[in-house]
């Protein structure tokens, strides 16, 4: 309990979203609440807006500069809140799945116009594997959205979550007049501001009470007295633990760019939002309580310039108390490793810092010691589970065009695999090396960053294949047998675990039909509970 204090004071999330709904501007609100930047347009939005490789180079080019984007480190109100940044981009979903990992709840933004997308559909299951407590932030009620009812049963139904109203909206578009805060019982008229400043607020505890009327408009008025009689009616009281358990979502509207609604997200986020959790590992629960230090890298980042080939490895803080030039005990290497330049991420740069607690993110200077998932402990021997690989969807041969630069084209590929940037798989009996990544943006730099990092020039050649699979059986002879009798499906990831490369759903069925015995996998995760 050496860390209590430290670890009540954290609240570590991550904005989610579909591309387009808002969270950079959103992003930006809320730094600008907590004092770490001072004028709107500070953030850069991360997001691609063609379809093109230069784009994402010259993003991640400034990326690659200032690091500090990956990680936002504020206080508010006495809080120190750790925003990890998700791209926003389709094609790197799997860099967002595996930052979920290493947060403790999530804020969800969605469009009134659009309603719930495919982005927000995906990101929403996997948050939905671990429980995840999530805030919604119902975006650009600016603009003539849909209806409100109609909008929440729409996010119940799609993303299977109960939501919780804790704003009500009067109107939106040009006709938008404000929130009416169901909670603290005021009322906020719409106004746009760029600034983080208190706001005037309109205390109505008796939603009778004339001054709505002259506020609002009669009409208006009448209609926000029925929405809150039903909307009260329905759902009463916020059950905390229901939340934390990510069975019930708050939801607030507002209109990020407008600066409107934000602040009551923000200030009951740091009222209800968990602390840093504990967390399982393969050996046993790890209670976040504990005086040894213990952690996980989720994220690895290159630096694209390649005179700077350095890397910078993420870790999320689990337990105890990180310290700079400590040795700590790198589980899968089995080696003792320290660190004399560990960086936080307070505001917009990079600070070394001197110790580190449950729930931060350290930034670790990696020269190729550390991949996605690798566990630091002060000894001990266990690994941080819940940190799976998902099946990649499109599956392609690689192609070495220079024979010269073979050994540079492996080193490359080991260690951009390494990063998360994408999976390799190798085909059984063969030498064939296919890549699976979750979108063709992903291919396309791939075999820039081969190029130009490595010297290794690529093809691709498209494989038929659909998902790929993680295949384990009890009966050790069938899953040899199945192996043998399926050569041409079957590959090793990089860990030595057999994978099923499925053409389509349809084969998949049938295996899974006629070979009962044998377990076919989604993630890789399995391997690690055994
Ligand atoms: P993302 O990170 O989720 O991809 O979204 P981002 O914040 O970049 O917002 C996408 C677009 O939506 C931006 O416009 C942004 O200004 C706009 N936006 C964000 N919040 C609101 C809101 O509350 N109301 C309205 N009407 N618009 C909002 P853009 O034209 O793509 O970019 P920009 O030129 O404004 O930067």
């Amino acid at each position: 309990m050496k860390y209590h204090n430290e670890i009540q004071r954290r609240r570590s999330f991550a904005i989610i979203s579909h591309p387009d709904a808002g969270k950079t501007t959103l992003t930006e609100k809320l730094l600008l609440f907590g004092g770490a930047i001072q004028t709107a347009g500070a953030v850069k939005s991360n997001k691609i807006k063609k379809h093109a490789t230069s784009d994402f180079m010259e993003i991640e080019r400034q990326r690659g500069i200032s690091v500090a984007t990956s990680v936002m480190t504020f206080e508010y109100h006495g809080i120190l809140i750790n925003l990890l940044d998700t791209p926003g981009h389709k094609d790197f979903a799997e860099d967002t799945y595996r930052t979920l990992t290493a947060v403790d709840s999530v804020i969800l933004v969605i469009d009134s116009v659009n309603g719930v997308e495919e982005q927000t559909r995906r990101l929403m299951e996997v948050c939905r594997m671990r429980d995840t407590p999530v805030i919604v932030f119902i975006n650009k009620m600016d603009r003539d959205g849909k209806n409100r009812f109609d909008l929440i049963e729409e996010v119940e139904k799609e993303l299977s979550i109960q939501l919780h109203p804790m704003t009500w909206p009067i109107n939106s578009g040009k006709d938008f007049k404000g929130v009416y805060n169901l909670h603290a019982k005021n009322l906020r008229l719409f106004a746009a501001s760029t600034k983080a400043e208190e706001e005037d607020t309109l205390q109505i505890a008796d939603l009778s009470d004339k001054v709505l009327d002259e506020k609002l408009g009669e009409r208006d008025a009448a209609i926000l007295r029925e929405d809150v009689e039903l909307v009260d009616t329905v759902h009463g009281e916020l059950d905390s633990t229901l939340y934390l358990a990510g069975k019930v979502a708050p939801v607030f509207f507002g209109s990020a760019v407008n600066n409107f609604g934000v602040k009551e997200m923000l200030d009951t986020f740091i009222r209800i939002a968990p602390t840093p959790r504990s967390r399982e590992t393969s050996k046993r629960r790890v209670n976040v309580e504990e005086d040894k230090f213990s952690g996980f890298i989720f994220k690895i980042h290159a630096n694209l310039d390649p005179k700077h080939r350095d890397r910078i490895a993420f870790l999320r803080v689990c337990s105890g108390r990180f310290e700079r030039n400590k040795y700590f005990h790198h589980v899968r290497l089995d080696k003792d490793v320290r660190f004399s330049n560990p960086y936080s991420f307070l505001a917009r740069s990079k600070d070394v810092i001197e110790e580190a607690f449950p729930g931060d993110v350290v930034g670790l200077f990696d020269t190729g010691n550390f991949k996605i998932g690798d566990t630091l402990t002060e000894g001990e021997e266990f690994f941080f589970t819940g940190i799976p690989s998902f099946s990649p969807e499109i599956f392609k041969e690689v192609v070495n065009k220079d024979p010269m630069k073979t050994k540079q084209l492996e080193k490359g590929l080991l260690q951009l695999t390494d990063e998360g940037v994408a999976q390799l798989f190798t085909q059984f009996g063969g030498n064939k090396k296919i890549i699976g990544c979750v979108g063709e943006l992903q291919f396309e730099v791939i075999q820039y960053r081969l190029l130009q990092e490595y010297g290794a020039s690529v093809e691709f050649r498209a494989q038929p294949f659909y998902k790929a699979c993680w295949i384990t059986s009890n009966d050790a002879s069938k899953l040899q047998d199945f192996t043998r009798f399926k050569s041409s499906n079957i590959a090793e990831d990089k860990d030595g675990h057999v994978v099923y490369l499925a053409q389509s759903e349809w084969f998949l069925n049938t295996e899974r039909t006629n070979n009962p015995d044998i377990e076919f996998h989604f993630t890789s995760e399995i391997h690690k509970e055994n």
